[in-house]
C-alpha cells in the first residue's frame, strides 16, 4: 500500500509488466472453456458462492467473474482501505444487491438518514426489495434501531443539499448494525468512511470514479464476508458490470485525485462568488462555515469537494430559468465528471422523493468540473441574469 495518489495510478496493475503489457487487456469472453465437467463444476461452485477463482480455474461464465471487473474492484478496495470490493452495472444495482443481501439475512429493517440520492430514497421508500425503512435524523439513529435492523444507510455529503453526517457518531449509535456510507460525493480522496467505522462503502462509479460521463457502474467496498455475499447475489441476480465499463472505470481511478482536487478548488471559488450574488438566497457547500457545524471538513473529510447547491431568491421560476440559461455548463443530471453540470433536484434527481422530504423548489445543484473558473463564473452570471 502506497500513498493515495500512487495507489490511484498503480493499484490492480502490479502484474502488467510480468504479462508484457502496459495497460490491462480487455477480456470480453462471456463464457470460458471448461477443462472437465468436474473441474468446471468445482470452479462454478466457488465463484457462485462468492469466492475468488483458484489458480487454473476456468472462469466459467462472465456473470460469475471477469478479470477487468476484478481489477476495478481491487483498485476501489485499495483506495477505500477495505479488504475487497464488488462491482455492479450501476450504483443502484450495487445498492439493490446490498438490500437483497440484508433481507435474505433475515434483517429487513433499514434505518436511513435523509437526504439521500432520489433513487436511493425511492427504492427504500417503496419497499420494492422487501426492506422496511425508518427515516431518522443523524442524531436519532440509535432510537430507530430494532432487533431486525440489518443496515443503516447514510450519505455524506448528502445529495443534493451537501449535509454532512458525523460518521463516528452514527457508527456508535448503530452498535452491531452495519453502516453503509454512500461515498459518491466525497470519493476516497476526501473521505474514507471505513476509517470511521463504516462496514460498507458504496459508490455510483458513474460519477467521480469514472470521471468522464461515459461509463456507468456501481461498487461496494467491504470486508471479505460481505463481499462474498454480494458476489453471490450478483451471480444470481445478474447486475454485473460490463468489462469495457470496468476498464474505463479502472482507468478513471488513475486521475481521480488530481481531478477531485482541481474541481474542488474551482467549486470553493464559485461557492464564494455565488454567496455574494444578489439573485442567490443561500449557498450550500461544505466549505462554508455555516454548512459544517460539527467541523467535519479537515477531520472526517480532507476537503469540501466539488459539489455545491444554491437557492435562487426568485424561487422555482428563477431556478428553472438559470438551469436552462446556462450555455457552457450543461443542464443535465449526473455529476462528478470533467465538465460542469447543473440540475434542479426537486424536478429531476429527487422527483420521486416524498413531498415533505423533497428539496426546495428554489434549489439548483452544481457539479463543478475542470473548466477555467472565470469561464464558469461568466456562464453562471449570465444565466443568473
Ligand atoms: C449519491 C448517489 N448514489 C447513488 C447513485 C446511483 O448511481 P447510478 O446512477 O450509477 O445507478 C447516484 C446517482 O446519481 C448518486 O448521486
Amino acid at each position: 500500500m502506497n500513498r493515495l495518489d500512487t495507489d490511484a495510478v498503480h493499484l490492480a496493475r502490479e502484474d502488467l509488466a510480468a504479462l508484457g503489457v502496459h495497460v490491462p487487456s480487455i477480456d470480453l469472453s462471456t463464457t470460458y472453456p471448461l477443462p472437465s465437467v468436474e473441474a468446471g463444476g468445482a470452479a462454478y461452485d466457488r465463484l457462485a458462492g462468492g469466492a475468488r477463482p483458484e489458480a487454473g480455474d476456468s472462469l466459467v461464465y462472465q456473470r460469475l467473474w471477469n478479470p477487468n471487473v476484478d481489477r476495478f474492484e481491487r483498485a476501489v478496495a485499495g483506495l477505500e482501505r477495505l479488504p475487497a470490493a464488488v462491482a455492479f452495472a450501476t450504483g443502484m444495482a450495487a445498492l439493490s444487491a446490498t438490500l437483497v443481501a440484508t433481507v435474505s439475512a433475515g434483517r429487513p429493517h433499514v434505518v436511513a438518514v435523509r437526504p439521500l440520492y432520489g433513487g436511493t430514497d425511492h427504492v427504500l421508500a417503496s419497499g420494492l426489495l422487501g426492506t422496511q425503512v425508518s427515516w431518522a435524523t443523524a442524531d436519532r439513529v440509535s432510537e430507530a434501531i430494532r432487533p431486525d435492523t440489518g443496515l443503516v444507510v447514510v450519505e455524506t455529503p448528502g445529495n443534493p443539499t451537501l449535509d454532512l453526517v458525523d460518521l463516528r457518531d452514527v457508527v456508535a449509535q448503530a452498535g452491531d448494525v452495519p453502516v453503509l456510507v454512500d461515498n459518491t460525493f466525497a470519493t476516497p480522496v476526501l473521505q474514507r468512511p471505513a476509517d470511521h467505522g463504516a462496514a460498507l462503502v458504496l459508490h455510483s462509479a458513474t460519477k467521480f470514479l469514472g470521471g468522464h460521463g461515459d461509463a456507468m457502474g456501481g461498487v461496494v467496498a467491504a470486508g471479505e464476508e460481505w463481499v462474498a455475499r454480494l458476489r453471490g447475489v450478483r451471480a444470481l441476480t445478474g447486475g454485473l458490470l460490463h468489462p469495457l465499463a470496468a476498464y474505463e472505470l479502472h482507468r478513471g481511478v488513475q486521475t481521480l485525485p488530481v481531478r477531485v482536487r482541481a474541481q474542488q478548488e474551482t467549486a470553493a471559488a464559485l461557492a464564494d462568488r455565488l454567496a455574494g450574488h444578489p439573485r442567490v438566497r443561500r449557498v450550500l457547500y461544505p466549505g462554508l462555515k455555516e454548512c459544517d457545524p460539527h467541523g467535519l471538513v479537515g477531520t472526517q473529510m480532507a476537503g469540501p469537494g466539488s459539489m455545491l447547491a444554491f437557492e435562487l431568491a426568485g424561487g422555482y421560476a428563477a431556478a428553472a430559468a438559470t438551469a436552462g440559461g446556462c450555455a457552457l455548463i450543461t443542464h443535465a443530471v449526473s455529476l462528478g465528471g470533467v465538465d460542469t453540470l447543473v440540475q434542479h433536484p426537486a424536478g429531476l434527481t429527487h422527483r420521486p422523493v416524498a413531498a415533505a422530504a423533497r428539496p426546495d423548489a428554489a434549489l439548483l445543484r452544481l457539479s463543478v468540473g475542470l473548466e477555467d473558473v472565470e469561464d464558469l463564473w461568466a456562464d453562471l452570471e449570465q444565466a443568473l441574469g
